[in-house]
This record gives structure tokens, C-alpha cells and sequence, in this order.
């Protein structure tokens, strides 16, 4: 390489590569403790429509190097239609049926993230596999946040029946109280959905290392 194009660092920019380099190694090290402390279960993402599980999720999974699964993709893989359509056709009794069915043979897949609609972990029998088989994690978000996230799309049944703010105040005050039996809660806000990935790599560490000592 001729002289002038060679990349010449100072002692400050080495120092900086080498610290980059320590971080990346603790960030790897903390991965590993968290893959190797799921033993082979799903993290299972619970929480009201519009709070994230599914962006959150898939950017989770592919920061641990796992799998990533939508129950909601999964159940209209299986019925061959969209949610909408089965709320339609067959009504919300039938969709729950068949939620149930399905996120109980996603829960045997080995170390994966499971994005779950957001009934799901409201039935007993459901919510009973979720905290045996796996690590449960309730993304726990603010009506307005929410609200703002629905708006987005409008493809929701249980969205249609009504406004859409006084649902989702009636969604939360039924479901908080069970959410909040999840294993961990992980608040999440208006910032950047990897700012949540990172409170829940934090929070597994934690809990793993808990588990653990
Ligand atoms: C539902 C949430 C939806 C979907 C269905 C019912 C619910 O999933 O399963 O429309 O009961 O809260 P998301 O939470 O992914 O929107």
C-alpha cells in the first residue's frame, strides 16, 4: 500500500479501538449468558396491541442470534386468512381456540423469541405454558403511546367495535393486573424500540444471573 493512503492512528483513536473492542466483548459475553441461562426456552413477549412485541421481538431475537416467532403470523399460516378475517368468519371464540392451540406448539420450539397477540396470555391454561415452558417478558406501555401506535394500522378486530381509546382504557384496566404476573415487566416509552431491546437484555441477564447464584 502506497505510504500515503495507510491508516495511521493516534494513541487516543488505538486507545478507543481498544475500548470499542472491550465493549464488544462484554456485550458478546452478556449474549452468551443469556442464550446459555434460556435453556432452550422461549422468551415470550406479552403486552396490549401497539406496545411493540413485534418489532421489539424480532430486533431481540436477532440480537441473541434466535429464532424469532409471531403467534399472530403463525395463526393465519395455519387458518390460511387474516386475523381480521377469522374474527369475521368464525368469530373472536374460535380465533382464541385456535391462539391457545398454536402458541402451545410454538412453546415447544427450542430458544426462541414468541411475539404474542395480545389476548393471548389472558387465557389460564395459555398464560399456566407460558410460565412453566418460558421466560415471559410484559412490554408494559402507556394509553397514549399505544393509542398513537394503533393508529398506524387498521387492521385490529377488537379495534373496530368502537373508539379506539376507550378499548384500550378498558384493555388495560382487565389486563394490567394479569400482564403483571409476567416474570419480568419492562416499561417501554416514545424512545427508540432498541433502547427497550437493551432493557430487556439487561433485565434476562439479571434475572438469569439471579437464577443462577
Ligand atoms: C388481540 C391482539 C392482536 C390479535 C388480535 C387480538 C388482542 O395482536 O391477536 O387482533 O386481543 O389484544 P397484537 O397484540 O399483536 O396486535
Amino acid at each position: 500500500m502506497p505510504q500515503g493512503n495507510r491508516l495511521k492512528l493516534g494513541g487516543a483513536q488505538k486507545e478507543g479501538l481498544r475500548h470499542g473492542g472491550a465493549e464488544m466483548s462484554k456485550a458478546n459475553a452478556a449474549i452468551d449468558a443469556i442464550k446459555s441461562g434460556l435453556e432452550n426456552r422461549c422468551i415470550v413477549l406479552v403486552g396490549l396491541m401497539g406496545a411493540g412485541k413485534t418489532t421489539v421481538g424480532r430486533r431481540l431475537a436477532s440480537r441473541l442470534r434466535i429464532p424469532f416467532l409471531d403467534a399472530d403470523h403463525e395463526i393465519e399460516e395455519a387458518a390460511g386468512m387474516k386475523v381480521a378475517e377469522i374474527f369475521e368468519k368464525y368469530g373472536e371464540e374460535q380465533f382464541r381456540d385456535g391462539e391457545r392451540k398454536v402458541v402451545a406448539r410454538l412453546l415447544e420450539s427450542q430458544s426462541a423469541v414468541l411475539a404474542t397477540g395480545g389476548g393471548a396470555y389472558m387465557n389460564e391454561e395459555t398464560r399456566a405454558l407460558i410460565e412453566t415452558q418460558a421466560i415471559s417478558v410484559w412490554l408494559k406501555a402507556e394509553l397514549e403511546l399505544l393509542l398513537e401506535r394503533v393508529a398506524r394500522r387498521d387492521t385490529r378486530p377488537l379495534l373496530k367495535a368502537g373508539d379506539a381509546r376507550s378499548i384500550l382504557e378498558r384493555l388495560i384496566t382487565e389486563r394490567y393486573p394479569i400482564y403483571a404476573q409476567a416474570r419480568l415487566t419492562i416499561e417501554t416509552g416514545e424512545g427508540p424500540h432498541e433502547h427497550v431491546v437493551q432493557d430487556i437484555l439487561r433485565s434476562l441477564e439479571e434475572f438469569i444471573g439471579l437464577n443462577n447464584s
